[in-house]
């Protein structure tokens, strides 16, 4: 099909239906108009100068000489990275997370007519993207620069390290929306934030130097109480606010946090090559809190453990699922997919009787783990049942395995074992 279409790289409607030639030629795709709006919403939050990945595709002429390998990129869901998929369950931001079918299609039709820049005065406003928390309330950082010595021959260029962020608060209190602070970006490769009873910080706890906690060691992430956000470079911040169909705000919502309760932050660190050699970082979280809400989260962390994924399978599912007993009934506001590096697919729903609701459903990426805050909350009732189906390739084609050759990979910690959970925000009641 691509290129076939003669003349036909025009957006009106029905010009491309018939033989292309007599049609109204109302609009021809370029970038002041058509492309640089689809860079700016979906793109050049990573693909900036300075920023995570190459090419500052604000630009017509670098877009130009990555449009084959983008159009390629973005054809296979491959950039921008995987989302869930707003047509299952809309959430907050899909409208620059997830590139809608037609952008994919603009952006073809413009590689294809030879990307014509057209006339600068078509150029449209674009708004820009919040990519930092506005106004935080309580901002809470690693008590002292931490420099990873990347040392450990099991995870040749890899750190993990857990430190608790102390978030002093002597009221329990509500976080509403929350973005990490980046210490040195050059070192940050992805972020886990935790919930942690007090109880399991270990003794010897050194604030300066956190724990080692790569593969479920430190004995911290094997007991987290909560797994709550993941951040890697490139995303924006989360807001728990609740709106109606309309997008008018209707409520407040927040993740409670008991005074017993510790932050944790697990710092994937990163060693791209020697340029890094030396460099520390201070990161930590900014949140917004509040001290009442109209309806408050909570954390519950649905997940099969049962799985064997056969060695060689390229796409291996497996699906758990649990009834709500008698007398509960709730909402899902929330939803944060985990696997390991062999996960490629989620999807959860709930079903009554013939009915199924999709929650959350998508392609996965081990280094682009998103919360997905839904715009409207599924109900549940008592007797409904939730399934969470997992896919994960465990074949030579898995381009981020860790074990050289594919074997029988179950439950556990450790990078090269394997997860399948939605930790879902839940609300208890009416
Ligand atoms: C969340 C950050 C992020 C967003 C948003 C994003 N990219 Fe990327 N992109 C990356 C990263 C990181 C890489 C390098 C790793 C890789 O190749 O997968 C990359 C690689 C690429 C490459 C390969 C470049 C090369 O020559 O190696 C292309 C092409 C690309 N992206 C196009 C796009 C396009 C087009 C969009 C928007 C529709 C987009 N990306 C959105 C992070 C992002």
């Amino acid at each position: 099909m691509r290129g076939s279409l003669g003349l036909c790289f025009f957006l009106a409607v029905g010009a491309c239906d018939g033989d292309g030639t007599d049609s109204a030629v109302e609009h021809e795709v370029t970038w002041h108009a058509d492309v640089h709006p689809i860079m700016e919403q979906h793109c050049t939050r990573c693909h900036t100068e300075g920023g995570q990945a190459v090419g500052d595709f604000s630009d017509l002429e670098q877009a130009r000489a990555f449009a084959e390998v983008s159009l390629g990129r973005m054809e296979h869901d491959l950039m921008p990275p995987p989302v869930a998929d707003p047509e299952c369950r809309d959430y907050i931001g899909s409208e620059h997370l997830s590139l809608p079918p037609h952008s994919l299609e603009t952006f073809r039709t413009w590689v294809d007519s030879g990307m014509p820049e057209g006339d600068p005065s078509s150029a449209v406003e674009i708004e820009p993207i919040e990519t930092e928390l506005e106004d935080p309330d309580l901002v809470v950082l690693m008590p002292e620069p931490y420099t990873p010595a990347f040392d450990d021959p099991e995870n040749v260029g890899n750190e993990y390290r857990c430190f608790v962020i102390e978030h002093g608060q002597d009221e329990p209190f509500f976080i509403t929306s929350f973005h990490p602070i980046v210490g040195e970006a050059a070192l940050v490769h992805h972020i886990v934030l935790f919930s942690l009873d007090e109880r399991h910080v270990p003794d010897d706890y050194d604030p300066a130097v956190g724990v080692d906690c790569i593969n479920g060691r430190g004995g911290m992430v094997g007991r987290i109480d909560g797994m709550l956000a993941g951040w890697a470079p490139g995303m924006t911040p989360v807001h728990l606010e609740e709106y109606d169909q309309a997008g008018n705000l209707t409520g407040t919502r927040g993740i409670r946090v008991a005074p017993g309760q510790r932050i944790v932050v697990q710092m994937h660190y990163y060693r791209n090559g020697p340029e890094v050699d030396g460099l520390s970082d201070q990161s930590g979280y900014a949140f917004k809190t509040a001290s009442e809400v109209d309806t408050p989260l909570i954390m519950a962390p649905f997940g099969a453990y049962n799985f064997v994924i056969p060695p060689g399978d390229e796409a291996y599912s497996y699906e758990q699922s649990f009834s709500l007993p008698a007398g509960m009934s709730g909402r899902v506001h929330a939803v944060f997919p985990h696997m390991h590096v062999l996960g490629t697919r989620y999807r959860v729903w709930s079903s009554r009787g013939e009915d199924q609701t999709c929650i959350a459903e998508g392609n996965y990426l081990f280094d682009n783990q998103l919360s997905y805050v839904f715009k409207q909350p599924v109900e549940l009732q008592a007797g409904d049942q939730v399934h969470l189906e997992c896919t994960w390739d465990n074949s030579t084609n898995n381009p981020h395995r860790i074990l050289p050759e594919p074997q029988e990979v179950r439950f556990g910690e450790r990078t090269d074992e394997e997860m399948c959970y939605a930790f879902s925000l839940v609300s208890v009641g009416r």
